[in-house]
């Protein structure tokens, strides 16, 4: 009995453990993916006017939009259709996905305003 216990919260330790994001892995794969090449330096600043801030965004968002990239278009509802970044982000796996969100939502860009609202 003890024993199972035990085993239980050691296996909810390391699902934990697996699942949470890792900013450091972030910032290594943003870049090595050369992301700055087009949302410019600290990903604050785009080098086209319609493309993109992401410094500071919110992590759940920017992960939902990168896994959206990775769909493509598959239902009218959900996923995005955007050859560029389909193409960025067709090399990672889940987890990398939450990695890069983590990473991008703890710079402190434009759109940080975490710190304004507490
Ligand atoms: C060649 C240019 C280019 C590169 C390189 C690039 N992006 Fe993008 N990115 C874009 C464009 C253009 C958009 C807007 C696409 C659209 O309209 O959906 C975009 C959109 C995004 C979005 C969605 C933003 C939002 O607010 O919805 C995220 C997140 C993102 N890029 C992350 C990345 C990451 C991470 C990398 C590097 C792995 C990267 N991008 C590399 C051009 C680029």
């Amino acid at each position: 009995m003890k024993k199972s216990i035990l085993l239980a919260v050691a296996s909810l330790t390391l699902a934990q453990f697996a699942h949470a994001a890792d900013i450091k892995k972030g910032e290594e794969l943003v870049n090595k993916g050369g992301c700055i090449a087009c949302h410019g330096a600290g990903l604050d600043k785009p080098i086209a006017p319609n493309y993109p801030k992401l410094a500071g965004q919110y992590q759940s968002y920017l992960f939902h939009a990168l896994q959206q990239y990775q769909t493509k278009h598959q239902t009218p509802l959900y996923g995005r259709n955007n050859a560029i970044m389909s193409g960025m982000v067709a090399q990672y796996n889940k987890q990398d996905l939450e990695d890069i969100a983590a990473y991008i939502a703890s710079l402190k860009g434009d759109l940080y305003i975490r710190d304004e609202m507490h």
